[in-house]
């Protein structure tokens, strides 16, 4: 079994987990080193682990001197294309990155256009698509138990470059990889555009895909809240609707069904919360990825085509937005290629609603 050499750049919240992830796999990845601008973060983490790595400050050395075979970042939206074209440079095999994948079409376009050119294996981290609750919805649906497939709803409480990437990832995947063949779309609120996860305060819309199946969306301050204003981050919900039922899944390991084996019952769930099993998570985000490495059949299930795709989806939202009309996909080149410099710009003013009705 072959055995990859990992470098990794980030020790934040989320480097850790992926760090976490290399090392549940320890028979896979090795972790040879990682890098931070912040080198006291950098020794904590690896002197937690009690990790043999090196600990570097400069990514474009550390990639010159392990010369690894994956290279992971987990680093903030604003710095992306500049990993990436390392990766190209130091000529690693796989790369892993978080999202959302850009801040901009333009940017997502050239990253994905660059791993496809260099034959890169690249999977953004939409991991919640590993979560019990997840893949209790993936069997009800596979079982047919809900019948066929009509419509797909997702909600999260958290703006579109922050959830809304990860739950349009998740209505692919639930929808199994069919591609979408228009959007339109509604926003509001600049305040979050000046984020460093940039986004009108809410957007919805819908989104048609190729096999008929339609889903609505809702991201950010006006939607609908299933749980306590603690749980903010994992307040997003997916709801698959079939001719005979629907099934649902959160974020916070919790689902329920009612459909034609349920026998006019509703039946819900609860999971592992998502504390417990977001490490886990990263787990089999990475055993996928040494699986993808080893034959390049198979796959990963967060690979960079369906990430790319999701980010045109998010862009299109927006796109639909600013220009009252309907979007077709795929994306045009004649097509604006920064919406949120856009959005800065002519967005019109929208209050918030008092707070009870907002966060
Ligand atoms: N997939 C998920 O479930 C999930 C959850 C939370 C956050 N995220 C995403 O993870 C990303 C990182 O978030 P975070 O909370 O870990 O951020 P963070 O700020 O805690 O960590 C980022 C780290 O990267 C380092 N860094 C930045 N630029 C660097 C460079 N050029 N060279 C070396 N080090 C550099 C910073 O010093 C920092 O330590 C964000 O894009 C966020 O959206 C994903």
């Amino acid at each position: 079994m072959n055995k990859y050499r990992v470098a990794q750049v980030g020790c934040g919240a989320r480097g850790e987990i992926h760090l976490d992830g290399w090392l549940k796999n320890g028979d896979r990845f090795d972790v040879k080193a990682v890098c931070d601008l912040d080198q006291e973060k950098a020794h904590r983490v690896v002197k937690a682990r009690n990790l043999p790595a090196k600990v570097y400050a400069d990514a474009d050395k550390m990639l010159a001197d392990i010369k690894p075979d994956v290279f992971c970042f987990s680093t903030l939206p604003n710095v992306r294309l500049s990993m990436v074209e390392l990766a190209v440079k130091h000529q690693v095999k796989a790369l892993v990155f978080e999202k959302p994948m850009a801040t901009s079409l333009s940017e997502a376009l050239k990253i994905t256009e660059l791993c496809r050119r260099h034959k890169i294996l690249a999977a953004v981290s939409h991991q919640q698509k590993y979560l019990t609750s997840f893949a209790k919805l993936k069997s009800v649906l596979d079982a047919g138990e809900i019948g066929k497939l009509q419509r797909i709803d997702v909600s999260c409480q958290a703006w579109l470059a922050q959830l809304g990437t990860h739950y349009i990832d998740y209505i692919l995947w639930a929808n199994g990889g069919k591609r979408a063949k228009w959007v339109v779309g509604h926003a509001h609120g600049k305040e979050l555009l000046a984020n460093h996860h940039p986004s009108p305060n809410f957007t919805m819309g819908q989104i048609g895909l190729e096999n008929g199946v339609r889903a609505i969306v809702q991201f950010g301050k006006l939607s609908p809240s299933y749980m306590g204003k603690d749980d903010f981050w994992k307040d997003n919900r997916l709801t698959a609707y079939g001719t005979h039922g629907y099934v649902w899944c959160d974020t916070d390991g919790r689902w329920g069904t009612f459909n034609r084996t349920t026998h006019g019952e509703m039946i819900t769930a609860e999971g592992e919360r998502w504390e417990i099993q977001q490490r886990k998570l990263q787990e089999f985000f990475a055993k996928d990825l040494a699986h993808w490495l080893d034959d390049g059949a198979k796959v990963h299930p967060c690979n960079i085509d369906i990430t790319y795709h999701g980010y045109e989806i998010l862009e299109a939202l927006c796109l639909s937005a600013m220009e009252y009309r309907r979007v077709d996909l795929p994306l045009k080149q004649s097509d604006p290629y920064d919406m949120f410099a856009r959005m800065r710009k002519d967005l019109p003013e929208c209050p918030e609603l008092p707070p009870e009705n907002s966060r």
